[in-house]
């Protein structure tokens, strides 16, 4: 009797433990979603394959022979290395994320610069507009039940009530007033806890600090956030032109590219730590390259939000070398917003070319790529700070991070990137108010310059050191 009711008792307990932990699981599975991440598709509506060196793609080849001016090999059908992207690229990425995902999809994040850079500096404003209609009639047949939220890029036209018209599906009458007047907007997500908010990064440009249109801006978000606090809500920020600095551009000298200016730079710094509570993730586009961000704390320097910055669907960059094509997919939790994992998918370029079709495969996936489970400040900071721990010698974390920021372009991932080069990586990565980066990459070059003996040890024990005569700048991490 005594045995049978310790078994009664213990299968009670079993089936109530699987129960718990089957809802549970079953409550996890009905709360997870996922988001695509288009960015920099850069349409080179010219592009053609006869060499024209007046139509479209013009730039001499990708071989370092600057001097050839308009001399170049034959141009492929998804494209060049030197060159902006094909329709059969951009459709070939279409169809692999119609075909790949679909289920479960929540939503797209589309963060802009869909004309070439050739397009947007060189050809009239109907043409651009009628490549911008081909690529976003080619997402709506693509996301045929899902929102698309897109955000300007700088190499998009200014015409926001053309845009906004063609964009008109995807934007309510509220976000389109916003749009129209000044290219940002929100989409009231009524049963949502999760709001997305998007940002026109364009008018982070602008020089003077009292511009009309970027202060409206700053006040609008300002707005925005502080009615998301009251209502328990949290946010994504959207955006094209990340805040901070580009961690592929080496030495102290101000990058030629386009960046925020210092004063929208400390503005957008100092918003995220005032709201960070209710910010879950930033999402950016505009280096081409696979990266991401840290922000901390003003006061105790604890890390305290993330971005992450996606590559570009088109191969050409025109600072610091290409990349092959790029998509992501994030998987999170539609409640919360909290962002568990992505999917990394790429084309290998010449491969594609030369087999004349387009096989989009997974790069990587975040979580198992670097062992990290949640997408938080404290993971990105954590994985970060490893990449100071490690010589480039080492087969570490750091080499699988360099060869996924170029997204699989290098071929010696191993020797293209030397201790300071990985810290200019880590210094951007850490330090997004322009300041604190100068200082982070001087203290890099002096210390790599004054310590060789030190090499062995690994970077980190050289800046520690350094650290100890009492630089401001390293009392936050060290
Ligand atoms: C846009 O699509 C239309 C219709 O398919 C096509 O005729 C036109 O050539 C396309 N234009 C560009 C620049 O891709
Ligand atoms: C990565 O994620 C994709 C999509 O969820 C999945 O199909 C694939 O099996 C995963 N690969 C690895 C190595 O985890």
């Amino acid at each position: 009797m005594c045995d049978h009711k310790k078994m009664v008792v213990l299968w009670i307990v079993t089936v109530g433990l699987l129960s718990v932990r089957v809802s549970g699981r079953g409550e996890l599975y009905e709360r997870i979603g996922y988001f695509w991440h288009i960015t920099d598709i850069h349409y080179d509506g010219h592009f053609n394959s006869y060499q024209d060196v007046r139509k479209g793609c013009w730039r001499p080849s990708y071989d370092g022979s600057s001097n050839m001016r308009g001399q170049r090999g034959p141009l492929s059908q998804y494209g060049d290395y030197s060159c902006d992207s094909t329709w059969e690229l951009i459709e070939s990425a279409a169809k692999m994320m119609m075909t790949r995902q679909n289920e479960n999809v929540e939503f797209v994040l589309w963060t802009g610069d869909a004309l070439s850079h050739h397009a947007s500096r060189h050809l009239k404003e109907d043409r651009q507009l009628e490549m911008i209609q081909n690529v976003t009639d080619l997402l709506r047949k693509t996301f045929s039940s899902q929102f698309v939220f897109p955000a300007l890029g700088h190499d998009d036209p200014s015409a926001r009530k053309q845009l906004g018209k063609m964009w008109s599906q995807w934007l309510p009458t509220d976000a389109m007033k916003f749009f129209e007047q000044g290219g940002y907007y929100y989409i009231e997500r009524k049963t949502q806890k999760l709001q997305i908010v998007v940002l026109n990064t364009n008018l982070m440009k602008r020089q003077d600090e009292d511009d009309e249109e970027a202060s409206n801006q700053w006040d609008w978000l300002e707005k925005v956030l502080e009615k998301f606090k009251r209502n328990n809500e949290v946010v994504y920020l959207v955006g094209h032109i990340p805040p901070g600095s580009d961690e592929r551009h080496k030495g102290l000298t101000a990058p030629s590219h386009i960046m925020y200016k210092d004063y929208h730079n400390k503005r957008y710094i100092k918003l995220i730590r005032k709201y960070h509570a209710i910010i879950v993730g930033q999402f950016y586009g505009h280096l081409h390259s696979d990266t991401f961000r840290v922000l901390y704390s003003e006061n105790n320097g604890r890390p305290i939000s993330w971005a992450m910055l996606a590559p570009s669907v088109t191969p050409k960059r025109t600072h610091d070398g290409p990349n092959n094509p790029g998509l992501r997919i994030y998987k999170f939790d539609k409640y919360s917003g909290q962002v568990f994992d992505y999917t990394q998918y790429y084309l290998d370029l010449s491969t594609a070319n030369s087999n004349g079709k387009a096989d989009w495969v997974v790069e990587y996936n975040f979580s198992t790529y670097y062992g990290i489970n949640d997408i938080t400040p404290l993971n990105l900071h954590t994985l970060a700070d490893k990449f100071t721990q490690e010589t480039a010698a080492d087969n570490g974390v750091f080499n699988k991070y360099y060869r996924a920021n170029s997204v699989r372009i290098h071929t010696k991932a191993t020797t293209n990137c030397d201790d300071t080069c990985a810290h200019t990586h880590y210094c951007a990565i850490t330090r997004v108010d322009y300041d604190e980066h100068e200082q982070c990459l001087k203290i890099a070059v002096g210390a790599l310059s004054s310590s060789s003996s030190l090499v062995f040890l690994g970077v980190k024990l050289k800046l520690t050191s350094v650290c100890f005569i009492g630089l401001v700048i390293c009392k936050m991490f060290w």
